[in-house]
Order: structure tokens, then sequence, then C-alpha cells
């Protein structure tokens, strides 16, 4: 396989063919390429891999079926090729993936990205900081969902603690992982309550705390639209507290809304898929850890690249692929369901990450 990755004299890994232009049929482009390493998770959230359906004798993939480093590399230089410049690597918990930092370092070489950033539950993040950013990580994003170690653990199937997050943070911070994001999903009487100790305890630190609607991905978790709060519950609750004036978005299609506390200690987020969807402009794709490529966290089906990528596909062959499947591409998934139109079957989001 290894023989088909193209690096220039300076190590460097060329994208192929940047030749841009390909939109999807909303003319959405594609920039953002989320990959998920690992579909096995040390949490048991009940919103995403609930205990009894996740148990000891589920069978997760085994080691050959995950996509192995050098097809993940040749996958997001092809991607690089086709417009992407954003890497996310997601999970389940991506940093059960043995020696991920080998990969980030190999994916921070590739001509074209300029941001790779990582989503974890940060159990394991304090002993892989230092590590990641020294083989080219730029950011961490870290999902805590409360300060409060009871509620914490609600919503984490009774796994992990806050403090050992709050480590992990920490050692990011001092690694320089940053602008590091804390994403809290808030469910209606679980964890709304403590969601101004989230903010007391981030404002003036430089992390950046975002707020995401509880959502009705996947098939399990028995999503009602009652157990989201919308975003403008909670700004209107922490905005009474510390006053907050709206910041515009970092880049174009940016998911979270963006709030800056008035008295300059930093700013929050707001995501808000459920009460103001943002498929208008979604340039995100997801890959697998078993390489099927999804154009929405609410697919019901993929196309598969791993396939064709050990069949021995060529790199034209597999570029083709992708571009026919994202011009092909209309999903607008939390529109239909705001008008009320559901699609039968879901992915399920620790498969390809959120
Ligand atoms: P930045 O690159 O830091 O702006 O992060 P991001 O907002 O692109 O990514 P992140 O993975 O942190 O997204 C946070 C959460 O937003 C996810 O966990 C999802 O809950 C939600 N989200 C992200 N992308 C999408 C999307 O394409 N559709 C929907 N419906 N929700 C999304
Ligand atoms: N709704 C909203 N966000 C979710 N996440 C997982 N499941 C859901 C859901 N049902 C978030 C996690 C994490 C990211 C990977 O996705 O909390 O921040
Ligand atoms: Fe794991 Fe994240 Fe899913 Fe929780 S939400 S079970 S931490 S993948
Ligand atoms: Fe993109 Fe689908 Fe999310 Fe809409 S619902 S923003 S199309 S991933």
């Amino acid at each position: 396989m290894d023989e088909t990755i193209i690096r220039l004299e300076d190590g460097r890994l060329p994208a192929l063919d940047r030749s841009g232009g390909l939109t999807d049929r909303m003319t959405r482009p594609l920039r953002d390429l989320r990959i998920s390493v690992m579909d096995r998770c040390n949490f048991r959230c009940p919103y995403c891999m609930p205990e009894d359906k996740y148990h000891k004798d589920f069978q997760f993939l085994k080691s050959n079926e995950r996509l192995f480093f050098d097809e993940i590399l040749r996958l997001a230089q092809l991607f690089a090729g086709l417009g992407v410049n954003k890497l996310r690597i997601t999970g389940g918990e991506p940093l059960l993936r043995p020696n991920l930092a080998e990969l980030i370092g190999d994916l921070s070489r590739l001509d074209g990205i300029d941001d790779i950033a990582l989503t974890t539950n940060g159990i394991l993040l304090a002993q892989h900081a230092a590590a990641l950013k020294a083989a080219g990580l730029s950011r961490v994003t870290v999902s805590l969902d409360s300060l409060d170690e009871a509620v914490f653990l609600q919503m984490s199937g009774g796994r992990g603690s806050r403090d050992r997050v709050l480590e992990g943070i920490a050692e990011a911070q001092a690694a320089g992982l940053a602008p590091i994001k804390v994403n809290a999903v808030i469910k209606r009487g679980i964890n709304e309550h403590t969601v101004p100790e989230l903010v007391a305890h981030f404002r003036g630190t430089g992390v950046i705390v975002r707020f995401i609607e509880y959502m009705d991905v996947g098939t399990i978790n028995h999503w009602r639209e009652s157990d989201t709060v919308p975003s403008r519950e909670l700004l209107e609750m922490i905005g009474a507290r510390w006053p907050l004036r709206p910041v515009q978005a970092n880049y174009h299609g940016e998911v979270a809304e963006r709030y800056a506390f008035e008295d300059g200690a930093g700013e929050i987020g707001f995501i808000s898929s459920v009460s103001e969807p943002f498929c208008g402009s979604c340039t995100r794709a997801r890959l697998s850890s078993d390489g099927q490529l999804f154009t929405c966290l609410f697919a019901s089906t993929g196309t598969d690249l791993r396939g064709p990528l050990r069949a021995g596909a060529t790199d034209d062959e597999l570029r083709e692929l992708v571009a026919g499947v994202w011009r092909m591409r209309e999903d607008r998934y939390s529109e239909l369901r705001a008008e009320q139109r559901q699609p039968e079957q879901k992915v399920e989001m620790y498969y390809i990450g959120g």
C-alpha cells in the first residue's frame, strides 16, 4: 500500500490534484473530513453507547477491519486533493487507538491540511497530550457534560471521572493544544442545572465551552424533542448572570455560534442543530473506522472505500468514487427534522464520531 503514497523530498505529502470546484447538489464544497479511528469507547454515555446494548459481549470491529494508518493517510491525501483543508480525528474514543501520534504526524505533513483537531472524552488525554502536540496535532476538543461528579457519571454511563478529564484539559493546555474547546451536550432535567458551574469554571481560562443541543443521532437513544434544551434558553440564562455579546464566526460554516463575555473573560459557543439547523453550510464528510464514507451525521448508509482500497484501486479510481458521492450529495437531515420528515434508519454516532 505504501508505494502509492507520494512523498516529497522534504518528507511532506502533496495533496493529489487540488482541482477545486467540487460541490454537491446544493453547491456546498467539501472542506472538512472527520476521521473515526476507533469504534470502541471507554465511556457508555446513555445518549450514545448505552451499556445495555454495548455490553461486554458486543462485537466491535476487529483490528484488521479498521482502516490501517497507511490507508487512512492515503484517503486523507486524496480528500485534500478534493478540497479538504481541515481534519478532525474522532472515535468512539480516538485515544484508544494504539500509536495515534504516528498517524497525526503523517497527517500533519499533508499538503493542503492546515488544521488537525481531535475530539476526545479526555480520560486518556493527560498521558498523550504532549506527544500529540509534538506529532503535529493543532488542538483538542474535550467532551465534558458536567462538573458535578454525580451528574458527570450519569452522563458518561458511570465511567471515568471529572477530575481525570480536568487533568487531561490541564495537560493539553500545558502542551499548547489551543484553543481548547469543551463540548457539553445538555439534556433537559439531567445536566441543565450544572451549566452555570461549567461557565464559571472555564471563564477566563482560555478554554471555550460549547453547549450542544441534544440531538436524535442514531436509533438507540430514544430521543424526544422535549429532552433538548434550546440554545436560546441557555443563552438567556447565562447572559443574565454574565453579560454576553455575539461574535462573528471564525470561518464560513462554523457550527457553533460564538458569544464573548462583555468583561473580556473569553467566549462560549452554542451548537443548535435542533433549533437552528445549519445544513446549508455543511461542508463535512465523515469516514468510519472501517472505511465507510458518510456525507451526513444522520445518514442511513455509507459508501465503502475500504473494499476498493484493499482491492488495489488506483488513486484516480478512488478520487472519482469520492467525488461522485459528493457530487450526488443532497443531505440536509437537520432541516428535514425541522420539517418533520424522518428517515427510517440512521447510523450510530459512536461509529462515525460526532
Ligand atoms: P470547530 O472546528 O472547533 O469549529 O469544531 P466543530 O464544531 O466543527 O466540531 P465538533 O466536533 O466540536 O462539533 C461539536 C458538535 O456539534 C458535534 O459533537 C455534534 O454534536 C455537532 N455537530 C458537528 N458537526 C455537525 C453536523 O455536521 N451536523 C450536525 N447536526 N451536528 C454537528
Ligand atoms: N446529541 C448531541 N451531541 C452528541 N454527542 C454524542 N451524542 C450526541 C447527541 N445525541 C457529542 C458528544 C461529543 C461529540 C463526539 O458528540 O458529547 O462531544
Ligand atoms: Fe464515547 Fe463520546 Fe459516545 Fe460518550 S459520546 S460514549 S464519550 S463516543
Ligand atoms: Fe450536515 Fe447532515 Fe448535520 Fe445537516 S444534518 S449539518 S447535512 S451532517
